[in-house]
C-alpha cells in the first residue's frame, strides 16, 4: 500500500437488526469478531496508519480493536450523523494529508488485496469508490456511471425508480486522495432523505472541484455487508467455503468439507486428515499426518504429527497432543499435555495435567482438577499406567513407570516404579450365592401355596 495512507474503519454503526444485546461488529465468524476480519484485512495492507470509529460508550468494541491492532487510532463519534461525518471523527489519523481508505467494520470478507488495490488507484483519479454487481440491489447505493464516468452515487432512499432498476452498487470502501479528504469532508452536506453526511457524496464534490472519480469491481461474496442474522449466517457459510478451500489447497484431507467447521486461523500440516463432522474453535494447530476423527471438537489445541484424536473427542484450551499420541473417544483434555506416544483412549478427563511418553491413561480415568475452590495439577510420568475407573485427586504426582491398580482413588503421590491400589479390598463369602438362591427358591414354593 503507498506508504501515506490511512484506513478508516467505520464502526459506529449500532445494527439494531441483529436484535442483540452485542454490538454488531463484536459478532463471530470463523471464530473471530467481525471488526476482527476487518482489522486483519486493513494490517495485511499495510496502511501508515488503522483508524476505527466506534460509537459513544463502547468500551467493548475499542478493547478487541486495541487487542487485535494495539497500534489502531480508536475515536468516537457520539451521534449517527453519516458516514461522513463518521470518517471525519477520525480526521486527525489523516491530518498530514494521508490518503485514505475507508471500510466498514461490517464487511468482514473483504480482502487485503482489495483495499491495496483500491490505494493504487488513486494515481488515476483521486476518488476511487470499490463497486460491485448486486443479484438484489435494493438498499445499496447506486452507481451512477454517464458515458464511462461515475457522476454520482444514489442512496436507496434518494433513488428514482428508473436509477432502482441499477444493479452496479456501491461497497462501502471508498480511496480519497490526501489532496481533497480535506475540501471533501468540508463541502459533503447532508441535502438527502435522511439527513446523513454521506462519504458516498465525495464523488460529488470531486466533480464539483473538475476531478475525476472512478469505479474498481469486486465479487459481491467480498464486499457483501452483515446487517442482520441472516446475513451473518451467509458470511459465516462464505467465509467457511474459503477457509476449507485453503485447507485443501495446503494438503488437508477433508473427507466432508462441507461438515468441517475452521476458525481463520486453523493450522492444518500437509497430510493431516480430518473426519467428517469436526469443529476447530480458535487457536488450533494440526500438525503433519495427524488425524482428526469424526465428530471432534477442538479449540485453542495443538496436536502433534502422527497424533489421532477421536472420534468424539473434547480438546479445550491449552491441550497439547504429542506426536503419535492418542485420544480416543470421549476423552476431554484441557489445559493438559499428553506427550509423544501416550495413550488416553476411552472416557477421560484430563484436565490441568500431564500426561508423560508413552504413558497409558485407561478408560474411565479422571483427574480431579477443581477443589470447589482453586485448580491444582496432576502429573503422569512417562511409561506409567493408570488403571480404568481410577480418580487422580490433583494435586497429586504419579512417578514414572508407575501403576495405579483400575478403580484407585489416588490422594497421595506414587513413587516412581511403584503399584498404588487406592480402593476397598475384595471379600469373596464362600457359597453365599448358592445358599442365598436356595432361600429365594424355597420362598417362592411357600407364595405359590
Ligand atoms: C452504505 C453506503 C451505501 C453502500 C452500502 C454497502 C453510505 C452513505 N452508504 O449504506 O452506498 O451501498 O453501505 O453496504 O456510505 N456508520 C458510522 N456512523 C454513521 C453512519 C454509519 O460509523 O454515522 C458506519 C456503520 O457502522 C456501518 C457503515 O458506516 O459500518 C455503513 O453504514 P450503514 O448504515 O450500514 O450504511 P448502509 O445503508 O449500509
Ligand atoms: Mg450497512
Amino acid at each position: 500500500m503507498p506508504a501515506r495512507t490511512t484506513i478508516v474503519i467505520l464502526a459506529a454503526g449500532e445494527g439494531t437488526r441483529m436484535k442483540s444485546a452485542t454490538p454488531k461488529v463484536l459478532h463471530r465468524i470463523g471464530g473471530a469478531s467481525l471488526i476482527a476480519h476487518v482489522l486483519a484485512a486493513a494490517s495485511a495492507a499495510k496502511p501508515a496508519r488503522i483508524a476505527v470509529v466506534v460509537g459513544p460508550g463502547r468500551a467493548d468494541v475499542a478493547a478487541e480493536v486495541r487487542s487485535k491492532v494495539p497500534k489502531a487510532g480508536i475515536f468516537v463519534q457520539p451521534t449517527r450523523r453519516g458516514t461522513a461525518h463518521a470518517v471525519s471523527m477520525a480526521r486527525k489519523s489523516f491530518a498530514n494529508g494521508e490518503d485514505i481508505v475507508v471500510v466498514f467494520g461490517d464487511t468482514p470478507l473483504v480482502r487485503a488485496e482489495t483495499l491495496r488495490k483500491l490505494a493504487a488507484a488513486l494515481k488515476q483519479a483521486p476518488v476511487v469508490v470499490l463497486g460491485f454487481r448486486a443479484e438484489n440491489p435494493t438498499g445499496y447505493g447506486r452507481l451512477i456511471v454517464e458515458d464511462g464516468h461515475l457522476v454520482a452515487i444514489r442512496e436507496q432512499t434518494d433513488t428514482s425508480p428508473e436509477e432502482q432498476t441499477i444493479t452496479l452498487c456501491n461497497a462501502g470502501v471508498m480511496a480519497i486522495s490526501g489532496k481533497i479528504t480535506r475540501d471533501a469532508l468540508a463541502r459533503i452536506g447532508n441535502d438527502n432523505a435522511k439527513r446523513e453526511f454521506y462519504l458516498s457524496d465525495a464523488v460529488l464534490v470531486a466533480r464539483s472541484l473538475g476531478l475525476a472519480a472512478i469505479v474498481q469491481e469486486a465479487s459481491e461474496e467480498e464486499v457483501m455487508g452483515v446487517n442482520d442474522r441472516i446475513q451473518l449466517a451467509e458470511a459465516e457459510a462464505l467465509l467457511q467455503a474459503r477457509l476449507r478451500t485453503a485447507a485443501l489447497k495446503g494438503g488437508a484431507t477433508l473427507i466432508a468439507p462441507d461438515t468441517v467447521f475452521l476458525s481463520v486461523d486453523t493450522k492444518l500440516g500437509r497430510d493431516v486428515v480430518v473426519e467428517p463432522n469436526v469443529v476447530f474453535g480458535p487457536g488450533c494447530v494440526v500438525e503433519d499426518g495427524a488425524k482428526i476423527r469424526a465428530f471432534s471438537h477442538l479449540e485453542g489445541a495443538r496436536v502433534g504429527k502422527g497424533a489421532s484424536v477421536g472420534p468424539f473427542a473434547r480438546l479445550r484450551p491449552g491441550t497439547k497432543i504429542g506426536k503419535k499420541a492418542r485420544v480416543g473417544n470421549f476423552v476431554e483434555v484441557k489445559a493438559a499435555s499428553i506427550e509423544a506416544g501416550a495413550k488416553a483412549n476411552h472416557l477421560a478427563y484430563i484436565g490441568d495435567g500431564r500426561v508423560g511418553a508413552d504413558a497409558n491413561i485407561g478408560a474411565g480415568t479422571i483427574f480431579c482438577n477443581y477443589d470447589g475452590t482453586r485448580k491444582h495439577f496432576t502429573d503422569v510420568g512417562k511409561d506409567a499406567f493408570v488403571g480404568s475407573n481410577s480418580a487422580l485427586v490433583a494435586p497429586v504426582k504419579i512417578g514414572k513407570g508407575a501403576y495405579v491398580a483400575s478403580g484407585s482413588v489416588i490422594t497421595e503421590d506414587v513413587p516412581a516404579g511403584a503399584l498404588a491400589l487406592g480402593r476397598g479390598r475384595q471379600v469373596n463369602k464362600r457359597g453365599w450365592a448358592k445358599k442365598a438362591r436356595g432361600a429365594k427358591l424355597k420362598r417362592k414354593v411357600k407364595d405359590a401355596d
